[in-house]
């Protein structure tokens, strides 16, 4: 038995060319399942394997000698490339001046986005870490301005069904089993949502996704890790931002399409293959506004422990 996710239930299988291996132990350092030891001086599959292994792929990607193979759990040693010089890599400085000029955009210009640009977004976001590999995160590619609207007003009509979601008497009922906490955001922050998606829709105005170009939703499996989506949403959203498209996460839409027959078949229509415990929609478009300030932020606490 592996690891299970919903691509894989299998272990990697660990391939090693003796004659090639120098012994250098590196593969045996960043392994984290101890799936391989050293002995006489050539690295060979040991006994003490904690899962069997997970292909993490470190082994490969740190052998100086292609002593090693990694096959299976979707992986395989031509999954591997060269890495680029470090000097193409981004400094602190430039990271930094990207995260500090983004700001959420909802508003967009009247343009698509180019398939190339869409292909990079989703090759960059793919490096994104995940709680186990092979990833488990799937996307929903919503690549039109007219998808993305039609996507929010099928939402809006499927909120209309949901309006008991949010009543006085449900809400009251669920207080013990989610807490204040949990009440006060349903009551103060979720509520008032069932009556603006619709109601400025019916407006004309889409207040879901803003009429973007492009929209990507990021959900998992039942096997995922809860945080792999939002990991893969941030680096997709950053590479947008890279290449100069303006961006903006949703974080009302997915909670709202988890529960029950209505949920089912909303996400049925569209093709969400699971329910997922965590997942973020993030829109995408060439901004039609430019912040010409930063804005300082703070975390609620840093604390360091003595
Ligand atoms: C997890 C998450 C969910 C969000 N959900 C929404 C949303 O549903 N609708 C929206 O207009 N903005 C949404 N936002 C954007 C926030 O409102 C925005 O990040 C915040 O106001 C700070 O502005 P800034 O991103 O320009 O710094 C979300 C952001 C995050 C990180
Ligand atoms: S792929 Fe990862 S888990 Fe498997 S042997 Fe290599 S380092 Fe260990
Ligand atoms: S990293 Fe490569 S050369 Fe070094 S011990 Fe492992 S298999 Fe052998």
């Amino acid at each position: 038995m592996a690891i299970p996710t919903s691509r894989t239930k299998e272990k990697g299988e660990i391939r090693i060319n003796e004659d090639k291996c120098i012994g250098c132990g590196d593969c045996v350092s960043v392994c984290k399942d101890f799936s391989l030891e050293l002995e006489n001086g050539k690295v060979k599959v040991s006994s003490n394997s904690v899962f069997g292994c997970i292909a993490c792929g470190h082994c490969m990607a740190i052998c100086p000698s292609d002593a090693i193979e990694i096959h299976g759990r979707t992986l395989s040693p031509e999954d591997m490339f060269e890495l680029p010089p470090l000097e193409r890599t981004s400094s602190y400085d430039q990271l930094l001046s990207l995260y500090r000029k983004r700001r959420s955009v909802r508003e967009f210009v009247e343009k698509e986005i180019e398939p190339e640009i869409i292909d990079k977004i989703i090759d960059a976001a793919k490096t994104a870490p995940m709680g186990l590999p092979p990833s488990d995160v799937n996307l929903l590619v919503i690549d039109s301005k007219d998808k993305v609207r039609a996507f929010a007003a099928e939402f809006c009509e499927y909120l209309e069904g949901m309006k008991w979601f949010v009543s006085d008497w449900f809400l009251t009922i669920m207080r013990p089993f989610w807490g204040k906490e949990n009440d006060e955001l349903f009551r103060e922050f979720v509520k008032p949502l069932f009556r603006i998606y619709p109601g400025e829709m019916k407006k004309g105005v889409n207040v879901v996704n803003y009429d973007a170009p492009l929209a990507i939703y990021f959900y998992g499996s039942p096997y995922t890790d809860p945080a792999d989506p939002i990991v893969a949403a941030t680096a997709a959203m950053y590479a947008a931002e890279s290449l100069g498209l303006g961006t903006c996460m949703l974080g009302a839409i997915h909670p709202l399409i988890q529960n029950g027959k209505k949920a089912r078949k909303f996400r049925e229509k569209y093709n969400i293959r699971y329910k997922s415990r965590e997942g973020l929609f993030v829109i995408f478009g060439y901004p039609a506004v430019k912040y010409r300030k930063g804005i300082k932020r703070t975390f609620a606490s840093v604390t360091t422990i003595n």
